[in-house]
């Protein structure tokens, strides 16, 4: 008996020394990675407008990244563009508290010391200046598919962002999500291209992922995983200082808008927020206000709109009926 209770001490004495090892090893261990590039961008006048058009239209990075009005679908707060916004903490479920940093080039608290070739490689391959993995609430796994011009004109307009000083709430992570995070990044291995813009299909999926369609309208699991075999079915629900939302099932199942909307309707929807003025948003209805980025997506262009509706038209049919206002009176 003895020797069989100093074997299974062992044992366990063993298991409990590899497990220890394991978390320490993976502490000390950085993300996989490339080192950034060293390439200066330069800016010109089509990279800026290509860069302020996918910034505020198509990727709204200033939605995570700014503070808000508190009105219909949260319009950016003048002045605060990039300063830092959105926190994503204990309260919205999240394991520990990550805010999306101040982007501006605010020397001290934004990405003023940041060289291009760290930045680009925060967007699309998901660790900072440091070489640490981003939580991918930065949507670097999806931002990865950005074309290397469009990638360097995010870039470039970032660059013409106003410094703010605002230093956000530091980052903190519980165990053991703080490991697994650091599998999220992934070095791109060469040049990325876009798709031609007048291949309205290719495009199109481009658009939806750069844009946040796939991420936002597909479901996830407890763990936040994305449910990859039912692509753009909804119901994805998002808790906050608005209360509930349900993402829309965007497939074109008949029982979806998708499914019933002509192109000239789904490019007409968005363009209808078009009149609203950021500065003087409505008030949303109890349980009616929104995360879905109606404004920004307001100003894309018919040859975007067009092109994602045509692509979501061909996604794979799926029954899946939302309420996307639970709280809605
Ligand atoms: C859904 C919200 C969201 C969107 C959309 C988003 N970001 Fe982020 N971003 C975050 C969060 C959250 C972090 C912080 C991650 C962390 O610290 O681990 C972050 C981090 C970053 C960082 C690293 C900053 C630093 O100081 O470490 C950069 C650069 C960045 N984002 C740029 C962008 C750009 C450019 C876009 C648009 C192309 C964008 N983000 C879109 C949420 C978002
Ligand atoms: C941050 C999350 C988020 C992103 C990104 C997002 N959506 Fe949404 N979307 C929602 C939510 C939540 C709703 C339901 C509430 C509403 O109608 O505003 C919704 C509703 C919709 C609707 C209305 C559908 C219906 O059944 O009436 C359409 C159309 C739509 N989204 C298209 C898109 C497209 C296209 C994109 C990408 C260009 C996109 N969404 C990106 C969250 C998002």
């Amino acid at each position: 008996m003895k020797t069989f209770l100093k074997i299974v001490g062992g044992v366990v004495l063993v298991v409990l020394a590899l497990v220890l090892g394991g978390v320490s090893y993976l502490s000390m261990r950085k993300p996989a990675q490339r080192p950034a590039s060293a390439e200066k961008i330069e800016s010109t006048p089509a990279r800026l407008a290509r860069g302020s058009y996918l910034v505020n239209h198509v990727s709204d990075c200033l939605g995570c990244h700014s503070d808000h009005i508190d009105g219909f679908a949260f319009p950016v707060k003048p002045g605060a563009e990039g300063q830092g916004g959105f926190v994503f903490d204990k309260k919205l479920g999240f394991p520990g508290v990550v805010a999306a940093q101040n982007i501006t080039s605010d020397p001290e608290t934004g990405l003023g010391k940041w060289t291009d070739g760290e930045i680009l490689r925060a967007i699309r391959e998901g660790v900072d200046r440091n070489g640490d993995a981003l939580f991918p609430m930065m949507p670097y796994t999806h931002l990865r598919n950005l074309g290397d011009e469009d990638a360097k004109s995010i870039v470039v307009y970032l660059r013409t962002l106003k410094p703010v000083r605002n230093q956000v709430v530091a980052k903190r992570i519980d165990f053991p999500v703080n490991l697994f995070v650091k599998f999220a990044p992934q070095p791109l291995d060469g040049p990325v291209s876009a798709p031609d813009p007048h291949d309205s299909l290719k495009y199109g999926k481009y658009l939806t992922t750069i844009a946040g369609c796939y991420e936002c309208h597909t479901p996830h699991d407890d763990k936040n995983g994305l449910i990859a075999d039912k692509p753009f079915s909804g119901g994805w629900e998002m808790r906050g200082p608005w209360g509930r939302v349900l993402t829309a099932n965007l497939t074109p199942h008949p029982d979806n808008y998708l499914g019933r909307a002509t192109k000239a309707e789904f490019i007409g929807r968005f363009r209808a927020f078009a009149s609203i003025d950021p500065l003087h948003p409505p008030v949303a209805a109890k349980g009616r206000n929104t995360v879905m980025p109606w404004l920004a997506f307001a100003q894309m262009t018919d040859n975007d709109l067009g092109a994602i509706y045509d692509y979501l038209k061909t996604v794979k049919p799926i029954a899946n009926r939302v309420n996307s206002f639970p709280d809605a009176r």
